[in-house]
């Protein structure tokens, strides 16, 4: 089997070195050469979907508050940046569409539905990747596997991605459960082995495990084989393919 260099997935943007999920994390991850973006998404009061991991804007803003308990106006109001760094400051929580505009077509989208607040967010997701002709270049993935199966309802030609955080199983037969249509598997590193990721490269499943910092872990990453490695430091990855021992 021929070992491919794995995609450089930049995890909430170049977290490491700018504020998570922002347009400055994204614009510096791409910067840096990386071949995807990874982001979290929750539903406003109003219908619109936001770029944030957490439900709350408590720690990532200077707001205090829910994000499916507000307006995208109240939201934009809070700044996302000076908790991170002062010189971000005046960085706003990202509509997915401001993304979409921001990033070129050819990175790959790595969107995870966190807060799909009963199934409202999956249509309005789908309907951005369809105006934004993205369909092709974005990965859905969630823990909410059902969510899942629903984007894929709405949108057959989308992709789908299982994130998982469980040990003892083999991880092929996870994307088994939901029928042929998974694309990728996103599991915990610290959860996998080489066999399952070959085993799941085998059955032609892409496998993007989360989150690689160190160039140790790196390292094994690439030994193992798998498709993508999502980090908060793209540029460390970067470098580290780059370097003749990779
Ligand atoms: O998508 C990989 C990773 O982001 C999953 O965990 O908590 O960082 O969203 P979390
Ligand atoms: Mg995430």
């Amino acid at each position: 089997m021929t070992i491919q260099s794995p995609l450089i997935i930049a995890h909430r943007g170049a977290a490491g070195e700018a504020p998570e999920n922002t347009l400055a994390a994204f614009q510096l991850a791409v910067e840096q050469g990386c071949h995807a973006i990874e982001l979290d998404v929750h539903l406003s009061k109003d219908g619109e979907v936001i770029v944030c991991h957490d439900a709350t804007v408590n720690r990532t803003t200077d707001g205090i508050g829910t994000i499916h308990d507000m307006t995208v106006e109240q939201l934009k109001t809070l700044d996302a940046g000076r908790w991170f760094d002062e010189k971000y400051e005046g960085e706003r929580l990202p509509l997915l569409s401001e993304v979409f505009d921001l990033v070129p077509r050819h990175i790959m989208i790595n969107v995870e539905i966190k807060g799909s607040y009963n199934r409202q967010l999956e249509p309005a997701l789908i309907r951005l990747m369809q105006e934004y002709n993205r369909v092709d270049t974005v990965v859905i993935s969630s823990f909410d596997h059902k969510s899942l199966l629903f984007a894929k309802l709405i949108e057959p030609m989308a992709k789908i991605g299982l994130l998982y955080d469980v040990n003892a199983v083999r991880h092929a037969a996870l994307a088994d459960l939901l029928g042929t249509n998974v694309y990728s598997l996103h599991p915990n590193f610290k959860r996998i082995d080489k066999a399952e990721v070959q085993d799941a490269i085998s059955q032609g499943l892409q496998v993007y495990p989360y989150t690689l910092n160190d160039e140790k872990r790196m390292k094994q990453a690439i030994e193992y084989g798998v498709s993508g490695i999502i980090t908060d430091f793209p540029a460390r990855l970067r470098a580290l393919l780059a370097s003749p021992q990779a």
